[in-house]
């Protein structure tokens, strides 16, 4: 079974799309982080992430950098948007994306665009979503939690940018797939969260 959690930053999908493989025992990709690799590998040569040519060279980074914590930074997160423009950039990542949807057995993929063009054919298609504000507040709990100094309304401005960043991208823009099911997270908490969506999974199959 392919399972397709598809949603902006800070919707809670991937809390979701975790819990989800774990409760079907099921890999899980985190494809953002992907995207975030290649953002960081920019950040790191002092390039600039709105130009394709320096965008996808940076297609090539070093695995181990996948591991690096700092890939959750918000600076990170805005690279990371800004490469995902490319459609070069796209196509360099699809292939092992594809390869991980297609596994025996099936997986469980987080992004933006895995049951538009990663994984169209996959059984479950669940796009969650949460208010701006809400999901700013999350955010700024979140970094606060782990000591860092952190603005609200600046977190709520930059998610505003990356999510019309996302949405209004020619190639492969944020949007519910046909058929997905939506969840919106903006008043459940964590476990209510996880709850709803297994629940979905599970009258998916049905
Ligand atoms: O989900 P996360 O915030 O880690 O993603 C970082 C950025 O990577 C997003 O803002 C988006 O621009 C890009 N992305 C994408 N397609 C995906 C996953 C992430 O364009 N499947």
């Amino acid at each position: 079974m392919i399972i397709a959690v598809d949603g902006p930053t800070a919707s809670g999908k991937g809390t979701i799309a975790k819990a989800l493989a774990a409760h079907f025992a099921l890999p899980h990709l985190d494809t953002g982080l992907l995207y975030r690799a290649v953002g960081r590998q920019v950040q790191l040569a002092g390039g600039n992430p709105d130009d394709a040519h320096v965008a996808l060279a940076a297609c090539d980074f070093p695995d181990a950098l996948l591991g690096d914590q700092i890939l959750r930074s918000e600076e990170v997160g805005g690279y990371a948007s800004r490469v995902s423009v490319h459609p070069a950039v796209r196509r360099a990542l699809y292939e092992r994306q594809r390869a991980f949807a297609l596994q025996e057995g099936g997986a469980v993929l987080d992004g933006r665009d895995i049951g538009t063009v990663i994984a169209p054919e996959a059984e479950v298609k669940l796009f969650v979503t949460a208010s701006t504000a809400e999901r700013a507040r999350r955010r700024w709990l979140e970094m606060t939690g782990r000591g860092i100094a952190a603005d609200l309304a600046e977190i709520e401005a930059d998610i505003a940018a990356r999510d019309e960043r996302d949405m209004s991208r020619a190639d492969a823009p944020l949007m519910a797939a046909p058929g997905a099911q939506m969840l919106d997270t903006t008043t459940l908490g964590r476990n209510e969260a996880i709850a709803a969506a297994i629940a979905a999974v599970q009258a998916a199959r049905a």
